[in-house]
């Protein structure tokens, strides 16, 4: 009778032999917040499709800074819904707007405690809901677009920001934005760039919590089709010359071969978005009893790191910290 000689279930007899060769973890510093801050609002408003995500006020999202930081998470990313929307988004770009205003509460609270990110899109100040200026054909006009993310960008870095996000995938938007920054002596700000976003329908949720849905149409002429990889081998290089200081892949489950490829290829730091409906999926069935939403989300979020993401925004950020500590 012969024996196997190489046996792997060695190191998978105890939990400390297991944890001893673990070959991913998932550090709370790596772990970004996403944050919706709502003008106006005083305290938080729960959202029904995202299981314990709430929008929130300027004092509320500072009481949620403070927490994140005594759980050790690394960084929080906002979004901001305004009080008025109009066709151009100018409430993108206002100093006393939700981001401004949530930026300095959340500084005055924790000062640099906490990596702070500002995501720059127009689609939630539009009153169409689209990322941009629109032309009369309703297709987002890439340059007009521009103009505004580096108003907003501006508005961010004077307000504090430590990291601008621009997540419209128009073409040029990172170099334009450097720019922008640069002129204006915002030097030290860095780019996260959303270089490989999908037009994907991940994002439903999302677009409740921040009241982001199109009046008409979809977003499929400037963010990327699901069916292509080459093509994120392009965005990604191009934001590498444009200027970025990190990438980003979005969603980030159902495109880990891109996270991969991302990290393999360059060697900025790579970040991925665990996005609403990866989220919500994994929080309603917990919801119903049908799986186990704690595990099922480590799971989802150790996956993302093994295929490469130095850093993983996601919804779940305080739940993992708190899990871990
Ligand atoms: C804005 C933006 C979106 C998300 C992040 N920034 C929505 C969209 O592109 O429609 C989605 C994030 C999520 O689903 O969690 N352009």
């Amino acid at each position: 009778m012969s024996f196997p000689s190489s046996r792997p279930r060695r190191w998978r007899r105890t939990p400390a032999l297991r944890r001893a060769v673990a070959e991913t973890r998932i550090d709370p510093a790596g772990l970004v917040l996403p944050v919706f801050v709502r003008a106006g609002l005083v305290g938080a408003r729960p959202i029904a499709s995202m299981p314990g995500v709430s929008q929130h006020g300027a004092a509320s999202v500072a009481a949620l800074a403070k927490q994140a930081v005594s759980l050790g998470v690394g960084g929080m990313m906002l979004f901001g819904i305004p009080e008025t929307k109009d066709a151009a988004g100018s409430a993108g770009w206002a100093p006393d707007g939700p981001v401004p205003t949530a930026l300095a509460a959340i500084r005055d609270a924790v000062g640099d405690e906490l990596v702070l990110w500002a995501d720059v899109c127009q689609c939630e100040y539009t009153d169409h809901g689209h990322c941009g200026p629109l032309d009369d054909a309703g297709r987002v006009r890439n340059d007009a677009a521009l103009e505004s993310y580096v108003l907003d960008a501006l508005a961010y870095a004077r307000a504090g920001a430590d990291l601008v996000a621009p997540s419209g995938m128009m073409d040029g938007q990172v170099a334009a934005i450097r720019g922008g920054l640069d002129d204006a002596g915002h030097t030290d700000v860095g780019i996260v760039a959303y270089a490989a976003k999908y037009a994907s329908a991940f994002y439903g949720p999302f677009r409740d919590a921040a009241e982001s849905a199109m009046v008409s149409g979809d977003r499929a002429g400037h963010q990327m089709d699901p069916a292509n990889r080459r093509e994120a081998r392009r965005e990604l290089r191009l934001d590498v010359e444009e200027g970025a200081d990190a990438l980003m892949v979005k969603p980030a489950l159902a495109y880990l071969d891109v996270v991969a490829e991302a990290r393999s290829a360059h060697d900025l730091p790579v970040a991925a978005y665990h996005v609403s409906g990866e989220y919500a999926m994994i929080a309603a069935a917990a919801e119903r009893g049908w799986l186990d939403g704690e595990a099922a989300m480590r799971e989802a979020v150790l996956s993302i790191r093994r295929a490469g993401a130095d850093l993983v925004l996601t919804y779940a950020a305080l739940d993992l910290a708190a899990a871990r500590s």
